[in-house]
This record gives structure tokens, sequence and C-alpha cells, in this order.
């Protein structure tokens, strides 16, 4: 039998013409799409891919996802593996630099990311001047590109020593900037970093701490928060990642592709879906009402959050980790009662053939709300808890983009369906609009 090659072969059948592509990972270069043409001044063939459903930005050695068999991966390490031997600041090693650090490495790590955990002065300032009901994730955003000003030797990006430097800064500050952001919407005092306690156990002091001398934050509060932080640390080209790498790729300061990044996340439909699911087990309020909302869902006229994922097609392998970690927390904070609502409602969706055959599986959503709402955490804070690991995988994403040769400023192309060439006419010799076309206008 001959030897398949690894090529495809595309006939244009407006040509007759046959062209011969490599595939290299199961894909195609689009580039070299562009020798289709019909006639030679042709711009040549381009691929039309609203939303990058079926586009590959980027070759990463980070995170590997396979939606199908529900399986996340860092640096080939398995989350589950991670979830259940590490701590998030050795894991955001993992992530930034590729291996798992030796003890050694994991102490000098440590410290350097520690050192980093205060922010100048006038960055509380700064942050004292958001309105008293600001939301923390609109207060983190600006913040964190407010950073830049901070910090002018990050605008050398192709400097390894300064990228490593940003890096440490980022993750040593993000808890800080998280807790004063919370600290703020509720009038009380910012309370500074304590460096003895672990890099979750200082958050809880930073969120927490009132008048003792000493915060003792809970182990199994903080060891839960660790395994929420390595389920968030990274996953691969989501939309905050993307806009990482695509604004990081005008080569701006890291900082600043770090608040576009943060804003991404902002939106409902990325970290903002754990708050929907509270709100939405919340309104159904009991077991006996989940019938009726199933109802609903089924009906198309809403849809069940924390459900479905675009890339997962499969139980999301967060949110089976999250679900066990949800009893630890409640041995300390008491249950939440909407763990019930979110149990039953997930036994009765996954046998129901609608969720059944869409593969509508819970997602990490599912969990993470009740999770943070049983910790005592406001919903407005929970996409600001997602940003402080996933600082960790924005960071390496970026490097990575920056040490690619391969990359060049993000730059996609448009199929342009608007007005051909026409030529100005002053205002007073337009012609009337019709209705329909102010109609048109006002849609815009
Ligand atoms: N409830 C009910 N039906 C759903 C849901 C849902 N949550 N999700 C998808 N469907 C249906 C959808 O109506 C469609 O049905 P049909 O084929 O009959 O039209 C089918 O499943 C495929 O849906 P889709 O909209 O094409 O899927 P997508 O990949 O574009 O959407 C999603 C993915 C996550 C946006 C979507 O599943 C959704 O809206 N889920 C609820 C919101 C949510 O939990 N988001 C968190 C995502 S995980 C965290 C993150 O990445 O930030």
């Amino acid at each position: 039998m001959a030897m398949a090659k690894n090529t495809l072969t595309i006939t244009d059948n407006r040509t007759g013409k046959q062209y011969e592509l490599p595939i290299e990972n199961d894909t195609i270069r689009a580039a070299d799409l562009r020798q289709i043409k019909v006639r030679p001044d042709d711009f040549g063939m381009m691929t039309y891919d609203p939303a990058f459903t079926n586009t590959a930005s980027c070759k990463s050695k980070i995170t590997f996802i396979d939606g199908d068999r529900g399986i996340l991966r860092y640096r080939g390490y398995p989350i589950e593996d991670l979830a259940e031997h590490s701590n998030y600041l050795e894991t955001a090693y993992l992530v930034v630099k590729g291996e798992l650090p030796d003890r050694k490495r994991f102490e000098m790590w440590e410290h350097n990311v520690k050192v980093h955990t205060m922010v100048h002065e006038n960055i509380k300032k700064f942050m004292e001047g958001y309105r008293y009901d600001a939301h923390p994730m609109g207060m983190l955003v600006g913040t964190i590109g407010a950073l830049s000003t901070f910090y002018p030797d990050a605008a050398s990006i192709h400097d390894l020593e300064s990228r490593r430097l940003q890096t440490r800064r980022l993750i040593g500050k993000l808890p800080t900037l998280a807790a004063f952001a919370y600290r703020h919407s509720r009038g009380l005092p910012y309370v500074y970093p304590d460096n003895e306690l672990s890099y979750t156990g200082n958050f809880l002091s930073m969120l927490f701490r009132m008048t003792e001398l000493k915060y003792k934050p809970d182990p199994k509060l903080e060891h839960a928060l660790d395994v929420l932080f390595i389920l968030h640390a990274d996953h691969e080209q989501n939309c905050s990642t993307n806009a990482m790498r695509s604004v990081g790729s005008s080569q701006v300061d890291p900082y600043s592709a770090t608040a576009a990044a943060v804003a991404a996340l902002y939106g409902p439909l990325h970290g903002g879906a754990n708050e929907a699911v509270v709100r939405m087990l919340t309104e159904i309020g009991s077991v006996e009402r989940i019938p009726e909302l199933i109802k609903q869902v089924k009906a198309g006229e809403r849809r069940l959050m924390g459900f479905g994922h675009r890339v997962y097609k499969n139980y999301d392998p967060r949110a089976k980790i999250l679900k066990k970690a949800a009893y630890e927390v409640f041995e300390v904070t008491g249950a939440n009662p909407l763990i019930k609502i979110a149990l039953e409602l997930e036994r009765i969706a996954l046998q129901d053939d609608y969720f059944v055959s869409r593969k509508l599986y819970p997602n990490v959503d599912f969990y993470s709300g009740i999770i943070y709402q049983a910790m005592g955490f406001p919903t407005a804070m929970f996409p600001v808890l997602f940003a402080i690991p996933r600082t960790s995988g924005w960071m390496s994403q970026w490097a990575e983009m920056v040490r690619d040769e391969e990359q060049k400023i993000a730059r996609p192309r448009q199929v342009y369906i608007g007005e051909g060439e026409r030529h100005y006419t002053p205002i007073d010799k337009r012609p009337v609009p019709t209705m329909r076309e102010e109609a048109v206008a006002e849609e815009i």
C-alpha cells in the first residue's frame, strides 16, 4: 500500500486548478490558501472564521484540553493530580516555567513572588479614588493598567530578566489589589500583606482580618482556595488569554496587556457565569421547582447556567473536583443551601435527553460560585477570584507569544461587505433619507 501523504489537495472549481497544501499537526496554514486565485492580481483565498471557532492562533506548550474526553492538563500534568497534590504557587511555577520545581527552586520562587506582594502607596491612594460602590473587577482593570506607569522598565519585553520580574510582580500583587478592591467596597481599611502566611492564607488575611494582630486562616479554606486557584490557572486560548496575546502582540508592556485580559474576563460570558449560576439557584429556591426550570430551558426560554461549554463535550474535569471541594468548605462554613438544589438539578439534567443529546454537562462555574458564596464573598468578587490565579496563565501565554518567532502583531483580515466607492456630497445636497434608511442608521 502506498504511504499516505501528509498533504491536502484542493481543487478550485472556478479554475479547475489543483493545489497541494502541507498538513502539520492536523492543520493547514491559512496563508497557504493565498496562492488560490482566479486572476494573478487577486488577493488570494482567505478563511472566514468569526469567533475563531476553528482557527489555531498559535502553537503552545502550556495547556492541553481534550474536550470530548474531559481532559485538562498543564504542561502534561492532569488537573486532578495537581489539585490533589500541589498548591497554587507551585502550579503557577509549572505553568510559567514548564516544569515542577525542586524544593530549592520552589522556595526561591515563593520568596521572589512574596517580595512583590506590597504595592506602592500611590496605588493605594489611586484605589481610594474609586467610588464607594465601584465594581471590584472594574477597579482591577483600571489599577492593573495603572501599574504600567509605576514600572516603565516593563516596556523591555524582549529582556528575559524584565519578563521574569514583571511575572513575579503581577502574581505577587494581584491578591493585594483584589483584597484592596474588596475592602474598598466594604468601607474597610486595607490590610497589608503578611508574607509569613501562604499565598492563599495571606489573601484570606488581607480580605478578612479585622482587629486581631495576626490572622490565622482556616487551613481547610486555605486549601480550598488553593484548589480553586489551581483549577483556574490556565485554560489555553480562551477569550481573556486571546486578549492578552493579541494586545501583547503590539509589544505593549505586560501590565497594559493584563488589564485588557482582565477586561475580557469581566464579561458575563467568560468570568461572570458563576455569578449567574448563584442567581439562578437562588431564584429556583427549592428542589420542587427544578422541573419547572428544566421545562423553561427545554422550551428554549432560558439557559441552564453553569452547563455546557464550547470545548468540553463531557463533564468539565474542574467541576468534578469542585463538587468534592465544596464539602470541605462546608465543614468550616456550614452548608450553602444552594448545593442541594445544584446536586438535584445536575442529577435531573444528566438523565434528560435534551442535555444528554447536546452533551451539556456541568462546567467549572456550576460549583465555584456556591463555594465562593459559602466562604463569604459577594458575587461581584467572583470574577476577581478568577483573575488572580489566571494571571500566571496570562503571563505564561504572553511570554510564549513574545518568544515565538512566528508571531507578529495580531491583525485579522475581514470580508468587506459594505458600499463600493462613492463620492462626497455637501451636507445640503444629500437626499432626505427614507424611513427605512433612518431605521437602519438607528440600528447602529
Ligand atoms: N442550557 C441549555 N441549552 C444549552 C446550554 C445551556 N447552558 N448550552 C448550550 N445549549 C444548547 C443550545 O441551545 C444548542 O441547542 P440547539 O442545538 O438545539 O440549538 C446546543 O446546546 C449547542 O449550544 P451552543 O450555543 O452552540 O454552544 P456554544 O459552544 O456556542 O456555547 C456556552 C457554549 C458555554 C456559551 C453555552 O453552553 C452556555 O451559554 N452555557 C451557559 C453559560 C455558562 O455556563 N458559561 C460558562 C462557560 S465555562 C467558563 C468560561 O469559559 O469562562
